[in-house]
């Protein structure tokens, strides 16, 4: 298990060099904001991956105007208004403790679709929130930057929870045993492929929420703890076969996976393909799959082409591995 650095610089970019600590204050900052697998399929609301693929990009510009002004490049319709905007709210709270800066001008051009369930909403709110921090000097720690993005969570989702948007700033996989107080624990994963699915269906977060059950079987509850700490235990160990037989939610797939078409033939035929396991991603619709090596994960995504083309869904797949690094710099 890795200790997390208190304070952050992205991965990518020496200290010093830029708007790093002592550097040269920089006017705009551009950086690749990564989906993310929230849940694992047992950790739900606790444990999260980035993904290398896909990405938002994102460039931040201090501004004269007070506030924060919303560019957005792309076909979302995504609202320009702050406060209602993911990427906005999670700005204006980290405005809120720089006295000294008027306000941000963001250009967004999303790749993840919003309601996908590869955290579209977490890459906006957290890319915006580094690349800021690096335009102010890299004067926040990554723990401030995953309380400011929580902010804008609140907005597309109702409630704040931080299993995007951790591992979308810190990358690879994290868990996180709290929220408030926050505390969150890098885990050293093996290497894992991973294929995920996209129905393309619109599933909200806020209404896969609402359908949840708010009392569970304290039987159940003992099955998903011992699953819980089976998969952190394998993921820590680098142990494959642990983490396969881990990857079981008795709580939360029963209720949810009603709403994706195709589910449990996806599960089913994907593990027959030689998936480790996997389950819905974050509040789906997406579908995610973990394989120990490339040929398997292929192997996984043409099992859900076929479904999907049986079904006549129209479908989305990647096929990518777990971001190391988080939100990465990309220009400055
Ligand atoms: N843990 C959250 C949920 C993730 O499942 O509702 C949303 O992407």
């Amino acid at each position: 298990m890795n200790l997390i650095k208190k304070y952050y610089t992205p991965s990518n970019t020496p200290l010093g060099e830029g708007g790093g600590e002592g550097g040269r204050a920089k006017k705009s900052v551009s950086v690749l904001s990564p989906a993310t697998v929230a849940n694992v399929v047992c950790g739900f609301d606790i444990l999260g991956f980035a993904l290398n693929n896909p990405n938002d990009e994102v460039t931040i510009s201090l501004s004269d105007e007070v506030g924060v002004q919303i560019i957005n490049q792309d076909d979302f319709d995504l609202p320009t208004d702050p406060e209602k905007n993911v990427s906005g709210a999670a700005l204006l709270a980290m405005l809120e403790e720089c006295p000294d800066v008027k306000g941000f001008t963001l250009i967004s051009k999303k790749h993840i679709k919003p309601g996908s369930g590869i955290g579209s909403s977490a890459a906006s709110a957290a890319g915006p929130v580094v690349a800021a921090n690096y335009l102010l000097g890299n004067r926040f720690s990554k723990e401030d930057l995953v309380r400011f993005a929580m902010f804008g969570e609140k907005v597309a989702s109702g409630v704040k929870h931080a299993d995007n948007i951790a591992p979308a700033i810190y990358g690879g996989v994290t868990l996180i045993r709290s929220i408030f107080p926050l505390d969150i624990i890098a885990i050293d994963a093996p290497e894992l492929y991973v294929t995920v699915v996209h129905p393309q269906i619109e599933v909200r977060t806020a209404d896969a929420r609402k359908i949840l059950k708010q009392n569970i079987l304290l039987k159940d509850a003992i099955k998903q703890w011992g699953n819980i700490a089976g998969l952190v235990a394998g993921l820590i160990k680098h142990d494959y076969e642990l983490i396969g037989r881990s990857l079981e939610d008795v709580i939360i797939e029963p209720v949810r996976s009603i709403l994706i078409p195709g589910f449990n033939e996806v599960k089913s035929k994907c593990k027959e393909a030689g998936a480790l396991g996997g389950g819905i991603s974050g509040s789906g619709p997406s579908i995610f799959m973990l394989s120990k090596d490339e040929a398997t994960a292929k192997a996984v995504e043409k099992e859900m082409s076929n479904i999907y083309e049986r079904i006549g869904l129209d479908y989305q797949t990647h096929l990518t591995t777990i971001n190391q690094e988080g939100v990465k710099l990309v220009s400055s």
